[in-house]
């Protein structure tokens, strides 16, 4: 009979010990927070939660970019006096929208809400988009600037206003659910839905919201809840030109469902401009007089040296290399596109060989080689996922 053992000794005191005894119970709202330059607005954002979530277990977990400001060594600072104070430091990324996904995977509230770090949102919205959660009368509340009495006033421009109404109107219609403002960054929703998505979030980009919206596999209930988009009184906008590029490469990569991913169309984007920029400095060089080997070889360095950086600001912006980094990147990428070259030929020269066709068999070539370029590049130089 001593083979039966009495479970109560066998248990391991630790492992039931700290769920039984102390009664501690985790956060029932996680307020996700993405941060790049912000030191001055974290005081007065915590502040506010503080205020305004009275009687609600909340945490806010700020996502910060390496903020050269200090912000994140700020945030530490708070979280040392206060649990509910943390921050992810992430280091040599960048992105608006994968900040928030990584704060939205490292909480355990079964409320997840994410807003901007600028006071540019209506923190006071947040008691009542919980509700809307708990009540269940809703999968996802946006906080809305295109319902009732929201206004989007607080945007720095007219243009800015404009885009974001005609961008909130383009991705209507790749949204299955009616949204009036699809590209708020204010929502709240369960976290049970952000691990449903979370595989099939691209990450890419400012617009979030859109992303977990095109990427819920059913119909999704949704609330919006009208609120007035302040000015920004602290620090500067991060958004830039290619903001709005990034945001059309969302809603094809979502429209297409990840069949093409936006990384491989901006690499042959700029392998293209590579091979205009090649021809150009060939005709130049012909013209100055230098012979055909020369010329060509000086074409073929610029549009490689070329190629890489504007990979590196645009394609890999998220993850771009510096200083040393990119000094060895740049050599990585030469030798890589070599080996592609040297396979352009090979396969070229084969289908010639077979068909006989000079055009199919360029074609061919330029097709196996930009691919091979693009997906040893992508792993050798930018250390990406294959
Ligand atoms: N971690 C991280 N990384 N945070 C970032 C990054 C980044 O690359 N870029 C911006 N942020 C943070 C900012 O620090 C701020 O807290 C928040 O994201 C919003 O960025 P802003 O630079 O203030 O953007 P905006 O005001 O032009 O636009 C915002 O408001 C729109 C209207 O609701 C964005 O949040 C949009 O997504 C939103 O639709
Ligand atoms: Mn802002």
């Amino acid at each position: 009979m001593a083979s039966i053992a009495d479970p109560r000794e066998t248990r391991e005191p630790a492992a039931t010990g700290a769920a039984d005894l102390s009664g501690q119970k985790g956060p029932e709202l996680c307020v996700v927070v993405p941060t790049f330059n912000e030191r001055d607005n974290v005081d007065l954002l915590v502040g506010r939660l503080d205020r305004t979530l009275r009687g609600i277990a909340w945490e806010v977990v700020f996502v910060d970019d390496d903020s050269p400001d200090g912000t994140a060594e700020h945030i530490r600072a708070l979280g040392e006096r206060d649990p509910r104070i943390r921050c992810i430091r992430r280091i040599g990324r960048r992105g608006l929208s994968s900040a928030c996904i990584e704060g939205m995977l490292a909480t355990s509230a079964p409320f997840v809400a994410v807003i901007d770090g600028d006071l540019q949102h209506d923190e006071t919205l947040l008691p009542r988009m919980h509700n809307a959660l708990k009540e269940d009368a809703a999968d996802v509340v946006i906080a809305s600037r295109y319902v009732e009495t929201g206004s989007p006033e607080g945007l720095s421009s007219d243009r800015r206003k404009r885009l974001s109404v005609y961008g909130a109107r383009l991705a209507r219609r790749l949204i299955e659910a009616d949204v009036a403002d699809s590209v708020s960054g204010f929502f709240m929703l369960r976290r049970a839905l952000v691990d449903e998505v979370a595989p099939r979030l691209s990450g890419i980009g400012t617009k979030i919201l859109i992303d977990i919206l095109a990427s819920a596999m059913r119909p999704l209930r949704i609330v919006e809840l009208p609120y007035r988009f302040r000015a920004r009184s602290r620090g500067a906008s991060k958004l830039d030109a290619f903001t709005g590029v990034e945001y059309l490469l969302l809603l094809a990569e979502k429209l297409t469902h990840r069949y093409v991913s936006y990384r491989m169309l901006l690499f042959f984007v700029v392998g293209l401009s590579g091979i205009f920029l090649n021809l150009a400095v060939l005709r130049l060089a012909l013209f100055a007089g230098a012979d055909f080997t020369l010329g060509e070889s000086i074409a073929t360095a610029i549009a490689m040296v070329s190629n890489f950086f504007l990979n590196n600001m645009l394609t890999y912006r998220d993850c771009r290399l510096v200083g040393w980094q990119a000094v060895r990147g740049l050599a990585s990428f030469m030798l890589l596109c070599g080996l592609g070259a040297l396979t352009n030929v090979a396969v070229a020269r084969d289908v010639f060989d077979l068909t006989g066709r000079w055009l199919l068999a360029g074609i061919a070539g330029a097709a196996i080689g930009a691919l091979l370029n693009y997906a040893l590049t992508s792993i050798f130089t930018w250390g990406r996922r294959p």
